[in-house]
């Protein structure tokens, strides 16, 4: 695998996930692939989660890892071709990528959207220099518009927590939930691809005016009465997104309504009531009171800690590929 981007990057899901599950049983038995070579993490924005799962898994495969802050001690970085670079970018990221690839053997980068044009960021300009320049394996740990290893994580939980009953699949319902301020929509384009893609009943929920690009939730099932949306699920995704700027381009990125008056769509007691018994699942890091209330996350049903863990087992399945193509 030489680009882990979209959930095609990953091939078979089931022997994904297969693969997964080897990983977590013996997750130090690939230590010699990782021998002398080196990951390269680079982070143009914060992380907690995705920092230490993907630095883990690499030490798993037995791989050195270099981590940049681009904002902490690097030189400020030009990324737009033909600017006379005479303000405070002192580096312009064409020297940059083939510097830092001559260093490594993979990179993993990550770079959200900046919301300042949507096709810019929906063509995934500085993600795709890093493909183009680096001459060496990239893998995205959250960009503009996807987080790759998140969706995996989550699919990975949701395969492990289902129970089969009477359903021959799971309902994964995703629901859209209240935030202060602009969030991108990567994690929501993600899980959205992902769900599509496995054996799942996928339902998307959230407020008229937010609805996804179309590449990624494809022909979903989209339900704008959030508590119907809810009924007999198996597993509630929440997370809160911006505009999408789908049907109306000059709002993207913008936070439509004061959330004040949006704060029914919090996932609460009352909202999971009308599961079927569903699990929580949230990315983190997560705002409590605003996303889901503290009862909901603290509950037993509440798998976000699981679903954390597990980014160092879709990280190191990723890493694992990545190592067996070079
Ligand atoms: N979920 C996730 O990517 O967490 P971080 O932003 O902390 O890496």
């Amino acid at each position: 695998m030489r680009i882990f981007q979209h959930v095609t990057d990953i091939g078979d899901l089931s022997a994904a996930l297969a693969e997964a599950q080897e990983v977590k049983r013996n997750r130090f038995a690939w230590q010699n692939l990782g021998h002398n070579k080196t990951a390269l993490l680079i982070f143009f924005n914060n992380s907690l989660r995705t920092r230490l799962s993907t630095q883990k898994a690499a030490m798993n495969l037995g791989m050195n890892v270099i981590v940049l802050d681009v904002n902490q001690g690097a030189w400020k970085l030009e990324t737009e071709r033909g600017v006379i670079m005479d303000g405070d970018k002192s580096e312009h990221l064409l020297e940059a990528i083939p510097v830092m690839a001559s260093y490594c053997d993979i990179i993993g980068v990550r770079s959200f959207a900046r919301f300042e044009n949507r096709a810019d960021d929906y063509e995934e300009r500085i993600l795709n220099q890093f493909i183009q320049y680096s001459g060496r394996p990239v893998f995205f740990m959250e960009s503009a518009t996807v987080h790759p290893l998140q969706a995996f994580a989550d699919l990975i939980t949701i395969e492990e927590n289902w129970k089969p009953s009477n359903a021959s699949k799971p309902k994964v319902v995703m629901t859209w939930a209240p935030h202060p301020k602009a969030l991108p929509q990567a994690v929501p384009n993600s899980f959205a691809e992902w769900m599509l893609a496995a054996d799942v009943d996928f339902v998307i929920t959230h407020p008229e005016g937010y609805e996804l690009d179309p590449q990624f939730v494809g022909s979903a099932r989209v339900e704008y009465d959030q508590m119907k949306a809810f009924e007999g699920a198996d597993f509630v995704y929440a997370k809160n997104w911006s505009c999408p700027g789908v049907t109306r381009p000059e709002d993207y990125g913008k936070v439509l309504d004061d959330y004040h008056k949006m704060m029914n769509w919090t996932v609460d007691a009352a909202h999971m009531a009308v599961t079927n018994n569903a699990a929580f699942l949230h990315c983190l890091p997560v705002r409590r009171n605003m996303i889901v209330t503290d009862d909901v996350i603290e509950s037993p049903r509440s798998l976000v800690i699981p679903e954390a863990a597990n980014r160092e087992i879709s990280a190191q399945v990723v890493l694992k590929r990545m190592l067996e193509s070079l």
